[in-house]
C-alpha cells in the first residue's frame, strides 16, 4: 500500500483546493495560499488546463506539496502522477477507483460518505479517506458516530468547512486534514485578489496551527 497522506502533508492540516483556467492562474493562487502559510493544496481536474497547472505549480513553488483532486478514473490517476501530482484525491470509492489509485503509488484519499464505503475502503488496507461531502453528509456529527465504530479510519473532511466550522473540525481525534474551497473564492480568484487570498490563508493556518 502507497504512503499516507498524513505522512505527507506540509505546513498546518489543511487542504485548500485550486481551481484555476490557467497554468499561470494556478501557480499566482498558489503563491497566495503559500504566502498565507498553507504547506499543501490540491489541484481539482475540472478545467482543461488543470493538469498543466499542477506541472506548473510544482517547478515554481518546490515547498509546496501538490496533489491532484477530483480523480473519478484510473487515467485521470496516471495523468495526474504524470503531470507531477504528489498526492490523490476523489470524491467517491469504487473498486476500479481504489485498485487504480493503488497501483498508482502516491498516498491518497478516496471519498467517502457511508459506513460501507469506509468497509469497502478498509478492506483494500485503506485506513484515511475524504469525507464528502461532509456538511451534508452528517458533519462534525457523523464524524463523531463513526469514530466509534471505525476506530483505525481517519478522515480528511471536505464540502462546507470554512472558517467558522474549522476549529471544529480539526479538533476530532479522527481528522488528518480539512479540506476545501473556502481559501480560494472563485470571485477573488477571478478578480486575481491574491492579498485576500493570502489573508484568509493566514486566519486558517492560524486556527490549524492552535
Ligand atoms: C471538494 O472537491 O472537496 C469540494 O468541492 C469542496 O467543497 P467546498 O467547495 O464546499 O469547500
Amino acid at each position: 500500500l502507497p504512503v499516507l497522506l498524513s505522512g505527507v502533508v506540509k505546513g498546518p492540516a489543511l487542504l485548500p483546493i485550486i481551481q484555476a483556467d490557467t497554468p499561470a492562474q494556478a501557480v499566482n493562487i498558489a503563491k497566495a495560499l503559500s504566502e498565507g502559510g498553507i504547506g499543501s493544496v490540491e489541484v481539482v481536474l475540472r478545467t482543461r488546463e488543470a493538469l498543466a497547472g499542477i506541472t506548473a505549480i510544482r517547478s515554481a513553488l518546490p515547498q509546496l506539496l501538490v496533489g491532484a483532486g477530483t480523480i473519478l478514473s484510473a487515467s485521470d490517476a496516471t495523468a495526474a502522477k504524470n503531470a507531477g501530482a504528489q498526492f490523490l484525491v476523489s470524491p467517491a470509492s469504487t473498486p476500479t477507483l481504489l485498485e487504480a489509485m493503488i497501483d498508482c503509488g502516491l498516498p491518497f484519499a478516496p471519498g467517502v460518505a457511508t459506513p460501507s464505503e469506509i468497509a469497502m475502503a478498509f478492506e483494500y488496507g485503506l485506513t484515511e479517506v475524504k469525507f464528502f461531502p461532509a456538511h451534508l453528509s452528517g458533519g462534525i456529527e457523523m464524524l463523531k458516530a463513526l469514530s466509534s465504530i471505525f476506530q483505525q479510519v481517519r478522515f480528511c473532511p471536505t464540502g462546507g468547512i470554512g472558517q467558522q466550522n474549522l476549529a471544529d473540525f480539526l479538533a476530532l481525534p479522527n481528522v488528518f486534514v480539512a479540506g476545501g474551497s473556502w481559501l480560494t473564492p472563485a470571485a477573488m480568484v477571478k478578480a486575481g485578489q491574491w492579498q485576500q487570498i493570502s489573508q484568509l490563508a493566514a486566519t486558517a493556518s492560524a486556527i490549524a496551527n492552535k
